[in-house]
């Protein structure tokens, strides 16, 4: 399983890059708007620098025509930028038409298995289904993912599955075992899922020990 990032600060990034955890990065504009910049361009060619892999980044255009105009430009800025659409119907234009040009596209703000279907028909390179943010209305956004999993692989569709939208640790030990290709992850969250109360108690009882044996 792949570990994209969602973030745009550089220095998160450069940790977990050397943890090697940083299969890549996503952003979106509240995260470039959290990471404070307004040079956002110069900005994602530093990420791309930085990681050298696939790097989304976003569309703010809601016609096709200004999509696909900005997505050209998003994907003039390094070889590892990948363009992100919104998943509306000038969204699957826009999809179309840039993967048509060989330039990959992630299809973003999925949050039912019918636009999962259709964006892979589009011939989007990767689908983000929003896990958090369904939970966060009562539904199960992990179901999302099952049925998006099971449709793409019913069809041998290569649109690569990305869980976005990852709140906890569970979200990711989830999609693992349901097999999504990829997990955009905060930081935060990596941080959480190495964590274990009874790594730290075992660690802190050896080192007790350790310290009785050479009589501290
Ligand atoms: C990443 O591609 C998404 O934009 C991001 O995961 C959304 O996360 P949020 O729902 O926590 O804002």
């Amino acid at each position: 399983m792949k570990f994209f990032i969602d973030t745009a600060d550089t220095a998160a990034i450069a940790e977990i890059k050397s943890l090697g955890m940083c299969d890549g990065v996503t952003t979106n504009p509240s995260l470039l708007a959290q990471a404070g910049r307004r040079d956002t361009d110069a900005l994602l060619r530093e990420i791309c620098d930085l990681v050298e892999g696939p790097v989304s980044g976003e569309v703010v255009a809601t016609d096709a025509a200004g999509m696909i105009r900005e997505g050209e430009r998003l994907a003039g800025l390094s070889e590892y930028m990948v363009v992100k659409i919104p998943t509306t119907y000038d969204g699957l234009k826009a999809i179309a038409a840039l993967s048509g040009q060989g330039i990959p596209v992630n299809a973003t703000l999925v949050f039912s298995p019918s636009q999962a279907l259709l964006v892979a028909k589009a011939g989007a390179a990767y689908c983000s289904p929003f896990v958090g943010r369904l939970d966060d209305v009562s539904h199960n956004g992990m179901d999302l993912i099952e049925q998006v999993v099971t449709i793409y692989t019913n069809y041998d569709l290569e649109t690569e599955v990305l869980v976005a939208s990852v709140r906890h640790p569970n979200h990711v030990v989830e999609a693992a075992l349901m097999g999504a290709d990829i997990a955009t992850i905060p930081p935060k969250v990596i941080k959480q899922l190495v964590q274990h109360p009874l790594t730290e108690k075992g660690l802190a009882a050896f080192l007790a020990d350790w310290d009785r044996l050479q009589g501290k």
